[in-house]
Parts: C-alpha cells; structure tokens; sequence
C-alpha cells in the first residue's frame, strides 16, 4: 500500500532536513534499496533548497504511487516565488542565478525517472518527480 499523501512545509533549511528525513522514511517503506533511497533523497534536498532559497519557500507532497506493474514515490515541491523566466536555461548543468553550482535541477531530473517542471514568472514553479522501484 503506498499510503496516504503528506505535505511538508519549506520555510527553513531545517526543513530540508526533515524532508530528506520523510522522503527517505517513505522510500524504505516503499521497498527501495539503498541506491534508489539515496537517489530520491538527493533528488528531493536540491529540489527542497531551490524552493526555500529561489521560490522564498513553498511545501513539498510526499505520496507513493501505484500502477498495475509498478510502484514510486512522487514528490511534488511548489512555490509562490518569482518563477522561471527560461526553464530550458535553468536546467542547464552550470547555470545558476545564486552562489550555487547551477546542477540542482539537471541532478535532480538525473536521478529521476519522471522529471516534470512548470513556471510561471510572478507566479511560482512547480516540479514533480517520480521515481520507480
Ligand atoms: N523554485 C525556483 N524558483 C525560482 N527560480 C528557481 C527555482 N529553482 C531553481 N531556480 C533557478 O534555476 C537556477 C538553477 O537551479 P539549480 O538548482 O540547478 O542551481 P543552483 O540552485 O543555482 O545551484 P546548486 O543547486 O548547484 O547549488 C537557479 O540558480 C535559479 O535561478
Ligand atoms: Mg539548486
């Protein structure tokens, strides 16, 4: 049973932390190995940072997935911040608006297997990953 889904807040870098901590509660329930845990679980931290340091804080849901052959966990983070003028930019490996390395979203989207993101400038971003046992 992939359980009910839950929303965390994003509104401090100690909530980073416990995001990796539910996220990766959630993956071993799921019956992920230790490769695919740590992979979601770093996936989730860039994810969860962009969203606290770019988007001024959001939430992210936390919920498994079941289809007939196949089970995930699904993390979708959301903001109200000042959204992505050019996504195709910001997913490139390098660029960064901050101090950062600019390989947040390009690792995220790597160690996913669905990588979805959607912006809207004034509005906010959202992105929505999900990774198969
Ligand atoms: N939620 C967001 N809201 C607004 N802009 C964002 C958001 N997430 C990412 N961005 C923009 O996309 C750029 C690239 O993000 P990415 O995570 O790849 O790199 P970074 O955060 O700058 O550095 P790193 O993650 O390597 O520390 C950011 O510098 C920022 O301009
Ligand atoms: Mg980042």
């Amino acid at each position: 049973m992939p359980g009910p889904p839950s929303e965390q807040p994003i509104r401090a870098s100690e909530d980073v932390v416990v995001v990796r901590q539910l996220v990766r509660r959630r993956a071993i329930e799921l019956g992920f190995n230790l490769v695919d845990q740590t992979k979601i679980v770093t996936a989730a931290s860039e994810l969860a940072r962009n969203t606290l340091q770019y988007g001024g804080g959001g939430s992210v849901i936390i919920e498994g997935v079941e289809e007939t052959a196949r089970r995930g966990l699904r993390l979708t983070f959301l903001d109200t911040g000042p959204g992505i003028p050019d996504i195709q930019l910001a997913m490139k490996d390098g660029y960064t608006t901050g101090t950062g390395l600019g390989l947040g979203l390009s690792g995220a989207r790597r160690l996913s297997n669905d990588f979805h993101i959607e912006s809207t400038v004034g509005e906010g971003t959202r992105v929505v990953i999900t990774r198969w046992r």
